[in-house]
Order: C-alpha cells, then sequence, then structure tokens
C-alpha cells in the first residue's frame, strides 16, 4: 500500500522582508518595534494617520498608515512583507474604534490581505481560552480569529497570552509598573480609563494599597510585556509556532498576596491588597453595555480575574527560547527606572 508523503512545511521566514506590526502605536506594538529596531530587523509599523507615533521613528523602521476598519489600506500595508504580528485591539478604543470594525471584521480583512500577498507567518496575539468567553467580548472574538486564521490557510501562530505585569500592576494602583514605557495602555486617553486611573493610579506608593479584583489568594501567570513581545518575535520563525497554538504565561502563578508582598519590599512600607468581589463587575458590566460595548468589556474581563481557579503557569515561552522574567526581577527593574 502507498503511503501519502504530506508536504513539506514551508521554510521559516526570511529577515529580508519586513515584519509589519499591526498595533504599532500600542503598548505591545511599541515594544515589538523597539525590540525588533535593536535586533536591526527591518519593521513596517501600521498605524492610523490618527495614532501617537512620533516614539516609533527608530532605525530600520518604516511606518505606514492604515486602518482595520478600511480593507484597501491594508491591501497596501501587506505588500511585500514576510511575518506580520498582529496585536491590535479596541479594548481602551480611540478615535471610533469599535471591536466590530477593529477585533472582527478588521481582522479578518487582515488574514485577507496577508493571504493575497503571501506573508510569510501571521502571529495572532491572543488570550487564554476559558469557560466564559462566550460572556467577554474580547475572548470571543479572539476565539473567533483564531478559527478564521486556521481556516485561512496562512502559515500562522496563535499565541494566547496570560495578564501583562506592566498593565494588572499598574492598573491595581502599582505606578512603577508603566516607568519608562513608552506607550502604556493605562495612559491612553479613554475617558473611562482615565476617571479609573485617576481614583487607583499610584494608591501603592501614596497608601500603601493594591486594589484588585476578585481575592487577594486568587493566583495569575503574570507575564512581563517584555516577555510578551519576545515570544511574538520568536513565533515569526520558530519551528515549534508554526500552525501552533500556546499558551504562554509568566514564570509564576502568583497570589495578589505575592505581588504585594514584592511591591512591599521594593517600596520599604507594607501593602495591602483590597479585592472587589466578582457580583461588583457582574453587575457593572450589565449596567454599562447600553452604553459602552468597551467600558463592559473591561467590566466583564475584571469579572473573569476576580473568578477563584486553579492555576498553574504554562510554560509554552521555553519551547520558543524565551526566559521568562518574574514579578520580583520586574518589579525590582521598575523600581530602578526614573519616576
Ligand atoms: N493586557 C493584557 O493583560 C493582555 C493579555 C493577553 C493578551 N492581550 C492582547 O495584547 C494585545 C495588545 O494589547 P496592548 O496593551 O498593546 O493594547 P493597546 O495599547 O490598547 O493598543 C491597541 C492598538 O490597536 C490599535 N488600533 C485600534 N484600532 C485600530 C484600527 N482601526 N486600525 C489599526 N489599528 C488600530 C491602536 O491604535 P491607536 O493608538 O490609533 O488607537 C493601538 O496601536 C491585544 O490584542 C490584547 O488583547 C493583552
Amino acid at each position: 500500500m502507498k503511503t501519502r508523503t504530506p508536504p513539506p512545511p514551508p521554510p521559516p521566514p526570511s529577515h529580508h522582508r519586513p515584519t509589519l506590526v499591526v498595533g504599532a502605536s500600542g503598548q505591545l506594538g511599541t515594544r515589538l518595534v523597539q525590540q525588533l529596531s535593536a535586533a536591526r530587523r527591518p519593521v513596517r509599523a501600521l498605524v492610523r494617520p490618527s495614532s501617537r507615533q512620533q516614539h516609533l521613528r527608530l532605525p530600520h523602521v518604516d511606518i505606514v498608515h492604515a486602518d482595520l476598519a478600511d480593507p484597501a489600506s491594508l491591501d497596501a500595508a501587506c505588500q511585500g512583507v514576510g511575518a506580520v504580528i498582529a496585536s491590535a485591539t479596541a479594548v481602551a478604543p480611540l478615535n471610533g474604534s469599535r471591536f466590530a470594525t477593529v477585533d472582527d471584521a478588521g481582522y479578518a480583512a487582515l488574514f485577507a490581505a496577508c493571504q493575497k500577498h503571501r506573508c510569510e507567518r501571521l502571529v495572532l496575539v491572543s488570550v487564554p481560552q476559558t469557560p466564559f468567553d462566550e460572556r467577554i467580548p474580547l475572548f470571543r472574538l479572539r476565539r473567533q480569529a483564531e478559527q478564521r486564521l486556521a481556516a485561512s490557510g496562512l502559515p500562522h501562530a496563535v499565541l494566547r497570552f496570560a495578564p501583562f505585569m506592566d498593565d494588572w500592576f499598574a492598573l491595581a494602583g502599582l505606578a512603577l509598573a508603566t516607568r519608562g514605557d513608552a506607550a502604556p495602555l493605562t495612559a491612553r486617553p479613554w475617558p473611562f480609563l482615565q476617571r479609573f486611573m485617576g481614583v487607583v493610579g499610584g494608591l501603592a506608593e501614596r497608601r500603601g494599597l493594591l486594589i484588585v479584583p476578585g481575592r487577594a489568594d486568587n493566583r495569575q501567570a503574570f507575564i512581563a510585556i517584555d516577555d510578551v513581545a519576545r515570544c511574538c518575535i520568536a513565533a515569526t520563525r520558530h519551528e515549534a509556532a508554526l500552525n501552533a497554538t500556546l499558551a504562554l504565561g509568566g514564570p509564576e502563578a502568583l497570589s495578589w498576596h505575592d505581588v504585594a508582598e514584592r511591591a512591599a519590599a521594593v517600596l520599604k512600607r507594607p501593602v495591602q491588597v483590597v479585592g472587589t468581589p466578582a457580583a461588583v463587575f457582574a453587575l457593572q458590566r450589565v449596567l454599562m453595555r447600553p452604553f459602552s460595548e468597551a467600558a463592559a468589556n473591561i467590566m466583564a474581563l475584571n469579572w473573569f480575574a476576580a473568578q477563584p481557579r486553579e492555576l498553574e503557569s504554562p510554560a509554552a515561552a521555553a519551547r520558543l527560547g524565551v526566559a521568562l522574567t518574574t514579578a520580583e526581577q520586574f518589579i525590582k527593574t521598575q523600581a530602578a527606572k526614573a519616576a
């Protein structure tokens, strides 16, 4: 009996064609552009004309203007690119971004443009799979994008990341988490976010408080954004990422008590955790839905984060050759940066 030989895998992406970063003005997108530029890899940074972009004027970086809501602009942006890293989102929306045009139809249009121009590999920045995906708009849309990507036939990698330390520590009140960051999520001028940051921003430093979703002993596999960016860049070429879905988290599953303890050691003052019950977020999610889909999504994310669950840190980063930063190392490094 004849056995069919499977087709050979596509060759690993070359270094010659630029890597397209979609969502380059965002917090992760900026880190991707900075790391690729430092590694002297040609980068095409996709931003909207309205995006903050001055900080992306770096060596080896070509800034292109396009919009996920405008398929023709994506077609032009994808011409001649090698790998693509898709990290855009309307989670903290500016200038009219919406989930429907960015995370839903925008990603579908991006995949179509990548297919047309035979991009070498598309790396999708995704979120953990949970039993609650249908209740959290961002999670539901990432699952949908993952399915579209698998069905498209594009060479790809899906990276499902645990919560980013830089964001969640800052949102809990530890301001030093974003020191030195050229584009922190927490500084995006979305009024809902700015009102929240106006209340909690820097509470750890000022009052010794961390305001967290759920109980203080809830665990999360927090990962540093620099490591997230390293994983994404590794996945543009690594054999282990080709057409794979990888769950990626930091090196430890930490409780908020653990985070407070590490913050206290650096701040040289006691830090107390103040938990917010999941029911508060469940109610706010329902109340906000008619007025703001993005605010309701944030409440759904917090509701999920407030759920008690068994958690281990996902270990796939080692398969990509990325060594991970612990929360203690992250907090100490951040504290050493100028305020
Ligand atoms: N934070 C976490 O804990 C976490 C965990 C797992 C996964 N993730 C994922 O990580 C990714 C990156 O997050 P982030 O913190 O970097 O987000 P971010 O700072 O809010 O950046 C979002 C980016 O998307 C861009 N964008 C929005 N609408 C667009 C449009 N119509 N066309 C083109 N670009 C558009 C934004 O551009 P403008 O600046 O012009 O608005 C910005 O560059 C997201 O996909 C998120 O789901 C985050």
